[in-house]
């Protein structure tokens, strides 16, 4: 079924809570509504989203406004499972844990839907959801045709993919997507202490490494509906050897945190380095910078303006900018 809405309030289809509309807005229940759909008749732009968990909305949106509500979740032989690309991504962990299969249990409790968390490749705790994709199914606006990508054509990279290239961006939308999970343990533990704990239970589950991520999540993070934001908001800088030893040198004797990124480059958290220049727990009239993870914008009062949070976005790139010399780029999409 294809529901259609005019002048549509989008503060609830978007975790950052802008109070923004659209002029068109369209859901649909089915893969097969795609058909009937008519994308040049719409306002444009069209823009399909997922559940608004990794936007933000600078303004009004002019056009159309799209959402899938395929929601299943169905079993395939050898422990492959295909997934709408409606579903929430953590109720397909919960129900991928209840099966007792191993895959997406790192990667609990991340706010969004299935078909985004393939656009973004979502990751967490040492795992990205390339790692348990095998083929991802769309539809091709262009050709009006439906299409599978293998997940070697997907060109996935850290919170990169095919679909956010710019010579495909908005052409294909997911339809649904499989996933190969396994009934061998495959726990992946060794990126936190909380989780390191976890190798010790001689009968760990799926679902105990849930509840740790969860439980780590819920520490840190804003939660969703209480508090608006959309999860990171900038990416952690992939940098030269030559830009991490002049951080070492701007950092004045504190411990710069770092990862090998492969190819001589070097993963430096972007936390760390707003946190140097002091944003960590600081509010910008409405806007705020969250005070467990400097990380995540906030929208504090939950009635902050687009504007407010650009500002405060454009204040701390230029003082990351200013004391260490990365310009730090965004995870969350402008609209
Ligand atoms: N850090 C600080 N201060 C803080 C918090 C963190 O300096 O207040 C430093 C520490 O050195 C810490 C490091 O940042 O060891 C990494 O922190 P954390 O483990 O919280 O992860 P992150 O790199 O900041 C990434 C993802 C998160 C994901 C976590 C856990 C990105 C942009 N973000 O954050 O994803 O949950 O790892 O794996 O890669 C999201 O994408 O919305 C998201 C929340």
């Amino acid at each position: 079924m294809i529901t259609k809405e005019y002048s549509k309030d989008l503060s609830g289809k978007n975790t950052f809570r802008m109070a923004v509309s659209c002029r068109s807005f369209i859901e649909y229940d089915s893969v097969a509504d795609l058909f009937e759909l008519d994308f040049e008749e719409m306002l444009q732009p069209v823009k399909h989203i997922g559940a608004g968990s990794n936007l933000l909305f600078t303004q009004d949106f002019k056009g159309t406004i799209l959402h899938s509500k395929v929601n299943f979740i169905e079993k395939l032989p050898h422990d492959h499972v295909s997934v709408g690309a409606g579903v929430v991504f953590d109720d397909f962990c919960a129900w991928a844990a209840s099966e007792g299969l191993w895959g997406p249990e790192n990667l609990s409790y991340i706010p969004g839907e299935v078909g985004a968390a393939a656009v973004q490749n979502i990751g967490a705790y040492g795992v990205e959801a390339k790692d348990i994709i095998k083929t991802v199914y769309a539809y091709d606006i262009e050709e009006e045709e439906f299409v599978k990508f293998d997940v070697s054509e997907c060109a996935y990279g850290y919170r990169e993919s095919l679909f956010k290239t710019p010579e495909v961006k908005d052409r294909y939308i997911i339809t649904h997507v499989v996933f190969a999970l396994s009934r061998q343990p495959r726990p992946r533990l060794d990126y936190s202490k909380a989780l390191s704990a976890l190798k010790e239970d001689p009968e760990l589950t799926p679902l105990k490494v849930r509840e740790a991520v969860t439980a780590i999540r819920k520490e840190k993070l804003p939660e969703v509906g209480k508090v608006g934001s959309a999860g990171s908001f900038f990416k952690n800088p992939v940098v030269t050897a030559e830009v991490y030893d002049a951080v070492v040198k701007a950092a004045a004797g504190a411990e710069v945190p770092h990862y090998d990124a492969g190819d001589g480059m070097v993963k430096i958290p972007a936390a760390w380095l707003i946190e140097q220049c002091g944003w960590k727990g600081r509010r910008s009239g409405n806007a705020g910078v969250w005070e467990k993870q400097p990380l995540v914008l906030i929208n504090a009062t939950g009635r902050a303006l687009p504007e407010e949070i650009v500002a405060l976005e454009d204040k701390i790139r230029s003082s990351v900018k200013q004391k260490f010399g990365i310009s730090l780029s965004c995870e969350v999409e402008h609209l």
